[in-house]
């Protein structure tokens, strides 16, 4: 029997790659360059499925395409905002994620980005470098203690209670949080963790604030000029998240009037575009996405889109259906 035709619309780590043309028909995107509307149009009407991943931008322009031949979308990633999820069941597609996987290192990202901001190291590894450091003095570069602190997670889901656990048990730090889904109960006892009735009860008690909550329409903009301006004017912004939870021009405004003391951010609203005034900041640090990146995860991801694959062309339920 043949082979179900897949087109992955940007390069793989290897050894995911190896398996998917192991098991199916695969055309992979060796130069890893981004697809055009057309090319996905033409990869949803040449492939049984198309694997895209959070950086694709799969429109109902992109889903109109005719006459369809995918039936499935395997999406590389956890996220799923990047897909007009209506457009895709109006057309009769499935839709998968890859959940589960990356939780740990996007937690680990998360501290990561904390620990960078609070402690200033961009700022300091940028002062190493460009030869401007004269030595220890009592009065250098002085920041934010972290340890015994109050951490605020808005969004308590598996990377929101990850990021809670490496804050509590690592670093000692109380926990406040706000989600709208039910949480495991013996999670939250073990953490010691605070439920808050709003966000607002969250952004009022919090040293750091970190989000974990998915793009939705509820949740754009969600940190706009008003909230932030409820933060401590101490506190500490992260965002492992999506971009367009947080208002970037809004947060410019409070680091710069020092409504806020800093942030880490790793997503952007109009990734890869990052605003100019992050850039000259000295109180924000900048990733690049990075949330999931290490080779451990990201071929995780991979093999876990795979098992998605194998099971729909089985004729089995997929095990990460969103659609
Ligand atoms: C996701 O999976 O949604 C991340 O943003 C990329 O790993």
């Amino acid at each position: 029997m043949a082979r179900p035709k897949v087109i992955v619309t940007r390069a793989w780590p290897e050894e995911a790659e190896r398996r998917l043309t192991e098991l199916f028909d695969a055309t992979l995107n060796r130069d890893d360059r981004p697809m055009t509307v057309a090319e996905l149009q033409q990869a949803l009407r040449a492939a049984d499925a198309v694997l895209p991943t959070v950086s694709d931008k799969v429109t109902a322009e992109v889903l109109s395409a005719e006459p369809l031949k995918a039936r499935i979308l395997g999406s590389f990633g956890v996220g799923f905002n990047h897909i007009d999820i209506a457009a895709a069941k109006a057309r009769g597609l499935v839709v998968t994620n890859t959940p589960e996987v990356l939780t740990d290192c996007t937690a680990d990202l998360a501290m990561t980005l904390l620990l960078m901001a609070a402690r200033r190291a961009g700022e300091g590894e940028r002062h190493v470098r460009t030869k401007s450091w004269t030595g220890w003095r009592p009065t250098h570069m002085m920041a934010t203690k972290v340890t015994g602190k109050v951490l605020g997670v808005v969004g308590m889901g598996r990377i929101g209670r990850a990021v809670a656990r490496r804050a509590h048990h690592g670093f000692g730090m109380k926990i406040v949080y706000h989600t709208v889904d039910p949480v495991p109960q013996d999670e939250i006892r073990a953490l010691g963790a605070t439920q808050c009735a709003s966000v607002e009860d969250v952004l009022r008690q919090a040293d750091f604030v970190s989000l974990h909550c998915p793009a939705s329409p509820e949740t754009y903009h969600l940190m706009n000029a008003s909230r932030l301006g409820l933060m401590k004017r101490g506190a500490i912004l992260i965002n492992t998240a999506r971009g367009d939870v947080v208002d970037d021009k809004a947060l410019v405004e409070a680091l710069k009037t020092g409504i806020i003391a800093g942030a880490g951010l790793d997503v952007y609203e109009r990734e890869p575009l990052v605003a100019d005034e992050f850039l000259a900041m000295e109180n924000v640090v900048l990733l690049p996405h990075l949330g999931s990146a290490t080779s451990e995860t990201r071929v995780a991801m991979g093999l876990r889109v795979i098992d998605n694959l194998s099971a729909f062309f089985a004729g089995k339920a997929p095990p990460d259906r969103v659609a």
